[in-house]
């Protein structure tokens, strides 16, 4: 059997598996991008404690696999009776794993912005929090947007990691068909080249995006 007819037969596995990658990606990068923007302004604090917790969160996150914080949300909280199906353990795993990384870049994107736009809306009268608010952010935001549109590229891939705890998207997909029908090429494969499609053309749809940005500056 050929590829393609293999795809065909077996279609309904891999549209149940983009739609749980697609539902995992949106959720992590929305939920990251909130917890991410809140960490990022904590690590930029001027109150010390905050800005430490901020740092330990961040670095903690991205310096340990992404495979050992999904396990220890789905199978080590279970002593404290603490007990999540898949989807929302994996659902879990990736933002928090996200908003370490979309808090650095927030970061870079918030001290991005020039130190004069600060001063200027302080000379107006706003207060700190004000100029953050309505100055500083708006602009850091649509800085890093593009870097935000990576980040949920990278997601797409990187949620390839909760079918080991039986999440249904694509790569769990892949496994099944692969076990069960002792094909150890063709469901891997043709899983790889979904993956490649969802990224390829969203990376592309980020550049038209992206310029659009550009011409609008
Ligand atoms: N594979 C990496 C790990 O195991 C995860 C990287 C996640 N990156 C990201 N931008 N969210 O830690």
């Amino acid at each position: 059997m050929g590829l393609y007819s293999f795809f065909v037969e077996n279609i309904d596995y891999y549209i149940t598996g983009v739609k749980y990658t697609l539902l995992l990606s949106v959720v992590a990068v929305v939920l990251g991008f909130i917890l991410g923007a809140v960490f990022a302004l904590m690590r930029l604090s001027s109150i010390k404690v905050l800005s430490w917790i901020a740092a330990v969160y961040i670095e903690f996150l991205r310096g340990t696999p992404l495979l050992v914080q999904l396990l220890i949300i789905h199978y080590g909280l279970s002593i404290y009776g603490i007990n999540f199906p898949p989807l929302v353990s994996g659902s879990i795993a990736l933002f928090i794993n996200s908003s370490a990384y979309l808090a650095e870049v927030f970061r870079a994107g918030i001290q991005g912005v020039d130190r004069g736009q600060m001063e200027a809306a302080r000379s107006l009268g706003m207060t700190k929090g004000m100029a953050t608010r309505h100055i500083i952010l708006p602009q850091a935001i649509k800085a890093v947007l593009p870097a935000i549109g990576n980040e949920f590229i990278v997601i797409i891939k990187e949620s390839s990691i909760v079918s080991i705890i039986g999440v249904m998207e694509i790569m769990y997909n892949a496994e099944v068909l692969r076990g069960s029908l002792f094909e150890p090429m063709k469901p891997l494969l043709i899983a790889a080249i979904i993956y490649f499609i969802m990224t390829f053309s969203l990376s592309k749809l980020l550049g038209v995006f992206e310029r659009k940005l550009k011409t609008s500056d």
